[in-house]
């Protein structure tokens, strides 16, 4: 790892845009770390791009400690963060303080990350006690996704100022911002030191996360506003899918030079 806390601290104290992807395996954690963005998240969004749920409450210890890894295995520069799957942190601070541990010491991270804001910050400060770094992620936390009705913009100012501070106050090195106004995301991020990371948070954040499938288009169907794809992976490669079972079909491949 050459990105380190204080890499990301010097980056929002230098005005310099700090760039997160999401990857869960061999080749998205290569393409992310030899394309350079500062940190590689593991997150439990793997539950919907990986396994096809449709939130990401199914997500279990072992499946994010399998994912996680491959990806610190695979990512030479990039810091990586190991979500922590819902019910791994929220029951007992014991239990939060271990499975925390195990990100770092059976799957090779260098930090992790938990939702919430005040009603976590006793579990933000125990786990940064243990001398893990702890990332938390306020605003939209799709681990709630019942109790706020649905995946919707937060939008009570007060409350998401307030967490951003206590999360800060806990000793968490950086929050990620998701679906919330960009005015309430630009005050959080002059508010607090930690470097704020958005999605879905507007221009204003130290820096900017999406989902690997999302940002190279991978998904078809609905596509979140806040989402831009720099790709269209899922357009090339049915093109690509459709080619091989029309050269098949046709006699066309394997040709000459792909045979022995
Ligand atoms: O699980 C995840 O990928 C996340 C990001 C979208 C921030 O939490």
């Amino acid at each position: 790892m050459s990105v380190t806390r204080n890499t990301l601290l010097k980056m929002k104290e230098n005005n310099e845009k700090i760039v997160v992807l999401t990857a869960y395996d061999y080749y998205s954690a290569k393409l992310a770390d030899e394309g350079g963005v500062h940190m590689i998240l593991v997150g439990d969004s793997l539950g919907m791009v990986i396994q096809g749920e449709s939130s990401t409450l199914p997500v279990t210890m072992d499946e994010m400690l399998y994912h996680t890894k491959i990806v610190s295995k695979t990512a030479k520069n990039a810091m990586i963060i190991g979500d922590m799957p819902f019910m791994s942190y929220q029951a007992d601070i014991n239990d939060a303080i271990m499975n925390a541990g195990r990100f770092l010491k059976e799957a090779g991270a260098h930090a992790v990350k938990l939702e919430g804001g005040v009603t976590v910050k006793n579990v933000i400060r125990e786990i940064s006690n243990a001398g893990i770094p702890v990332q938390g992620h306020i605003g939209l936390t799709p681990q709630s996704v019942h109790n706020m009705g649905g995946f919707k913009v937060q939008r009570d100012e007060e409350r998401l100022i307030n967490d951003a501070v206590e999360v800060e106050q806990a000793g968490a090195f950086s929050v990620v911002l998701e679906g919330i106004p960009a005015d309430i995301a630009e005050k959080i991020s002059q508010k607090i030191s930690i470097p704020t990371i958005g999605i879905g948070a507007g221009a204003s954040c130290d820096g900017q996360v999406l989902v690997f499938h999302d940002a190279l288009g991978l998904n078809s169907g609905h596509i979140p506003k806040f989402v831009k794809k720099f790709a269209n992976l899922h357009e090339e490669a049915t093109k690509g899918i459709s080619k091989f079972i029309e050269e098949v079909q046709s006699g066309e491949f394997p040709g000459k030079d792909h045979c022995y």
